[in-house]
């Protein structure tokens, strides 16, 4: 198991450039599902939640090739209408293609995703969804198992907004019959670049990015060519370890309009911020401030960089109350953090964070993707050498971050443990 070794102290400084998101990737590369024909896609990020989203396709019978970051996806002739537990339990996105699959095939089963070490993360919403639109759902053996014939338009409320919900039903809903409004709708910019596929490939999808997405569903869609918008949580990671080490970082192939509440905040902790077009400028030459972050959904601060700012601000001047709504239990980093010197207090959804004079390195475990990578920002600082294990969670969505984070003067390696 490779284990990644980050020497603390150095500062950053040149260019990096921003990969495609992840969380857009998946849904898009579902989408191939609801047609019949080659979709090709650029810019998608080389990591190992987009091989396990091929390898599922693959498995219901679509081909996949990839070559570099483009992606090619021919869903023509699909075999099988089944996502096993071995590949969902690897990535709960795999939820992706049940309704996909309800809307070409009139049937899927789908094993049931389970809980994470961030949360119970139950998916009733994407099945009272597609309920909804008319499908009959039954529960067995730790499978959904769903059926239409054809799917209707329905009005669907969110009682939660949920991301992968509303990707999931508004994937049924465009080849629903009639139309469906989702109200109380997920907001993302990865939910925008989904509907914004859907519409090239046909579909008449009218006030994605706002809580109110109305479809009218059409019979078919067609093979589409799209590029993969930038990752905003991976240019939200670099530009915390620019804060972190005193840095000046050019970030480019990013959107900063996706970034407004972590500018916001970044700003408010004395980092300085130049954007222009698509590439963003941090340059850090101040003590940082203490500011208080609460999690919410897009637009505001994304629970996705929870982690990595709680070590900024364990190296900020003061106390920070940092507040996480979005999932009950993604707190997990504060005892690795803590082992690092941090001096973080917890209770219920609230963390305590007084910042502290200096981190020092030390073995650490990495929980989840995002907590692993507030691990690495964190050994940038700390005094030593912080050696992080089980990066088999940061190599799920961060692409080379090592190589990119040598490229602007970390000391970071990968070694073999
Ligand atoms: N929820 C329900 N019922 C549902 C669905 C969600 O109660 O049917 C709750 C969840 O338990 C959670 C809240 O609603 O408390 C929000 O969850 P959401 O469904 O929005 O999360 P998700 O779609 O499963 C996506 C990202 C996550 C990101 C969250 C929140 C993808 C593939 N994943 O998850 O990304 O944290 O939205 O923004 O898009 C990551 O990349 O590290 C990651 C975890």
């Amino acid at each position: 198991m490779d284990i990644i070794v980050v020497e603390g102290g150095q500062r950053l400084s040149g260019t990096v450039a921003i990969s495609g998101a992840k969380n857009a990737a998946l849904p898009i590369l579902a989408s191939a599902l609801l047609t019949g024909g080659e979709c090709t896609y650029t810019n998608v990020p080389d990591l190992q939640d987009i091989r396990s989203i091929l390898l599922l396709l693959e498995s219901l019978g679509a081909t996949t090739s990839a070559d570099g970051n483009t992606v090619t996806i021919d869903a023509a002739n699909l075999a099988a209408s089944e996502a096993p537990y071995d590949l969902v339990r690897k990535m709960r996105a795999s939820i992706l293609v049940l309704c996909p699959l309800v809307a070409r095939l009139g049937y899927a089963r789908v094993s049931l995703p389970g809980g994470c070490a961030i949360g119970a993360r139950p998916i009733n919403l994407h099945l009272k969804g597609l309920e909804r639109l008319g499908a009959s759902i039954e529960i067995r053996h730790g499978y959904v198992e769903a059926r239409a014939s054809r799917l209707k338009g329905a009005d669907i409320y969110f009682d939660t907004v949920t991301v992968t919900g509303t990707e999931n039903i508004m994937m049924a809903a465009a080849l629903a019959e009639g139309t469906t409004v989702l109200r109380n709708a997920a907001r993302e910019p990865e939910v925008v670049a989904l509907a914004d596929v859907l519409v090239q490939m046909g579909a008449d999808i009218q006030g994605a990015g706002t809580s109110v997405v109305t479809i009218q569903g059409v019979s078919q869609l067609k093979p589409t060519r799209a590029e993969i918008i930038p990752d905003r949580i991976e240019a939200g990671t670099f530009m915390a370890a620019a804060a972190l080490t005193g840095g000046d970082v050019t970030l480019t192939n990013c959107r900063p309009d996706h970034l407004s509440a972590v500018c916001d905040k970044l700003q408010q902790a004395g980092i300085n911020l130049d954007p222009k077009g698509t590439t963003l400028r941090v340059t850090a030459d101040r003590p940082i401030e203490s500011v208080d972050v609460r999690t919410q959904t897009y637009p505001g601060f994304p629970t996705d960089m929870q982690a990595q700012f709680m070590v900024l601000m364990s190296c900020a001047q003061g106390q920070s109350i940092i507040k996480e709504t979005i999932f009950e239990n993604r707190f997990i980093h504060v005892s690795e953090l803590r082992r690092l010197g941090a001096d973080i207090t917890v209770s219920g959804d609230t963390a305590v964070v007084r910042g502290v004079k200096a981190l020092w390195g030390a073995p650490v475990m990495a929980s989840d993707l995002r907590a692993s990578a507030s691990l690495v920002l964190a050994g940038l600082v700390a005094e030593g050498v912080t050696q992080i294990n089980r990066v088999y969670h940061i190599d799920r969505g961060y692409e080379r971050i090592e190589e990119k984070l040598r490229q602007i003067g970390a000391s970071i390696r990968r070694e073999k443990a």
